[in-house]
């Protein structure tokens, strides 16, 4: 029914003539019609309104021709429903003016009824429907637990979540508390948009390398992969852990379809690591978008060499960045539609 299913016939495990292609928050700050949008309405604007949303979402469909789109939303739309207030502040970030710091606190976060307070997101998915028009797939996507976590409890972005990591340890009750109030969060919220029309979902785990092996397992893996669990019988989930490779052992034996791979792991390490088969999707250092865009194709070419055509999804190793020239992202995305076996 979709017209290209490239990308679903990599989660699936099925050959393919060359692997798929989309990048991590190409819905964004480096498409001048984005800016466009953005110059007129705040952030949560474009994620509560369905039109903005839907032609944000479809844009660099348009521009960049990737293989699949990912719905513009942000990972914190979640605490936000859960009754944690956040903001998006300019030349900021994210912005939460009351994190969470005691059990008490722990205990005024909600379970959520997500067709109440995240409906505006199933209304913004049958929209993006309409309007991709099954040319590509739609992907979902949450944040991890431990991520939203991260937030929730330093307030905002920080360099290394110390905050964060300090609440764990030392209030580990609380912690696991607010961690499972998140999960019971997120599953609900991915069942529903499958049920709007995603056809994939990824789970984001940007500060899972901010923890070490052990107490990834512990305060990160344990509820992601109860994640996985509950929606791979539904649709396919994507597991991307930031600077997790420690980790992908581990993920490759739960039932996700595909693990997300950063720049800093080798093609073989991961293959390695994952056992050879399971689909991987990756790993083009961000700011590698900034070289000559002859060595961009050069580039994404050994890359695809190097992690094969089959089981693989050509992406970044983490979200594009805001200074990166149109013409080198399509760079990215047209390198890969010209891929031939060793043609470099
Ligand atoms: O991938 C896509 O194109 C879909 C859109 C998307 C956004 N955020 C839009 C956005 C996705 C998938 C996200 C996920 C997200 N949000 C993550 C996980 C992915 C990652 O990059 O690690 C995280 C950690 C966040 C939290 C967040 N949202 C931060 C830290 C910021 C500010 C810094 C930044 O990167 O801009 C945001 C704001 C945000 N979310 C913007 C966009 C396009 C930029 C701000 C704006 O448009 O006003």
């Amino acid at each position: 029914m979709i017209q290209n299913d490239l990308f679903l016939k990599a989660l699936t495990n099925e050959k393919v003539s060359r692997p798929p292609v989309w990048m991590m928050r190409q819905a964004g700050r480096y498409l001048p019609e984005f800016m466009a949008l953005k110059e007129k309405y705040d952030f949560f604007t474009r994620c509560r309104t369905p039109e903005l949303a839907a032609e944000i979402t479809v844009q660099p469909i348009d521009i960049v021709q990737t293989d699949a789109a990912i719905l513009f939303s942000d990972i914190l739309v979640v605490p936000q429903a859960m009754n944690i207030e956040v903001e998006m502040k300019p030349g900021v970030g994210p912005w939460l003016p009351n994190p969470i710091r005691s059990m008490k606190d722990v205990d005024q976060v909600v379970v959520p009824d997500i067709h109440e307070e995240l409906g505006y997101v199933m209304e913004a998915i049958k929209l993006t429907k309409q309007m991709l028009d099954n040319r590509v797939p739609l992907i979902g996507f949450a944040g991890s637990p431990w991520t939203i976590l991260c937030y929730a409890v330093q307030g905002q972005g920080s360099k290394n979540f110390d905050i964060a990591k300090g609440f764990c340890f030392s209030q580990p009750e609380a912690a696991h508390k607010l961690l499972q109030k998140i999960t019971d969060t997120t599953i609900a919220y991915l069942k529903e948009k499958v049920k709007a029309g995603v056809n994939a979902v990824q789970v984001f785990d940007s500060w899972g390398g901010m923890l070490s092996p052990q107490d990834y397992q512990e305060f990160s893996w344990y509820y992601m992969n109860q994640i996985v669990e509950a929606l791979a019988p539904y649709t396919k989930v994507i597991v991307f852990g930031k600077g997790c490779w420690f980790a992908l052992n581990e993920m490759s034996k739960s039932k996700a379809s595909a693990l997300g791979v950063d720049w800093t792991c080798s093609a073989k390490n991961a293959r390695y690591l994952t056992g050879g088969n399971i689909t991987l999707q990756g790993n083009f250092d961000p700011s590698r978008l900034l070289s000559p865009i002859p060595t961009i194709k050069k580039m994404v070419h050994s890359m695809i060499d190097d992690f094969g055509v089959n089981n693989y999804v050509v992406n970044l190793g983490h979200g594009i960045l805001p200074n990166i020239p149109v013409d080198h992202a399509k760079a990215f995305v047209d390198a890969v539609k010209e891929y031939h076996p060793h043609n470099n």
